[in-house]
């Protein structure tokens, strides 16, 4: 069995601390384990927060491409604040709509496959 950990951090409402408590968390958490920041927010401020926000994406180097065609997880090379990130951009904003209306998976299990040949 896996000893990775895996935390979400979710709220309905805008604005109530989510990014704030996952960047704190990991940075905290990072000064003793291995700690992999997955972006899941199309607005993209935990990408932009891992010095990405100026970066020019690749659909295949964002979240994207894992959760709409299973493609392995792109975890971005270069550690910063000694985290790594699964980066995100604005094109999330319109998979969000398409995965909403494909009952073909369980939405909740999509990043489950991913994030699955990355534990430990
Ligand atoms: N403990 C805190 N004390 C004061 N301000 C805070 C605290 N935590 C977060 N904030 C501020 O509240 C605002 C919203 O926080 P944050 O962006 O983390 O929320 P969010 O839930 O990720 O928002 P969104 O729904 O837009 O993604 C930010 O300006 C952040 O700096
Ligand atoms: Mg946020």
């Amino acid at each position: 069995m896996s000893s990775t950990k895996i935390i979400a951090t979710f709220n309905q409402s805008g604005g109530a601390a989510k990014t704030t408590i996952t960047q704190n968390l990991g940075y905290h958490l990072a000064e003793k384990h291995r700690v992999l920041l997955v972006d899941m927010d199309s607005q993209a401020s935990l990408t932009a927060f891992m010095r990405l926000g100026e970066v020019k994406l690749k659909t295949e180097q964002t979240i994207y491409s894992a959760i709409t065609e299973e493609t392995p997880l792109y975890i971005w090379e270069k550690p910063i604040y000694g985290m790594h990130i699964v980066p995100t951009n604005i094109q999330l904003a319109g998979t969000e709509q398409k995965i909403f209306h494909d009952l073909t998976i369980d939405n909740r299990q999509r990043l489950k496959f991913p994030l699955s040949n990355v534990l430990d």
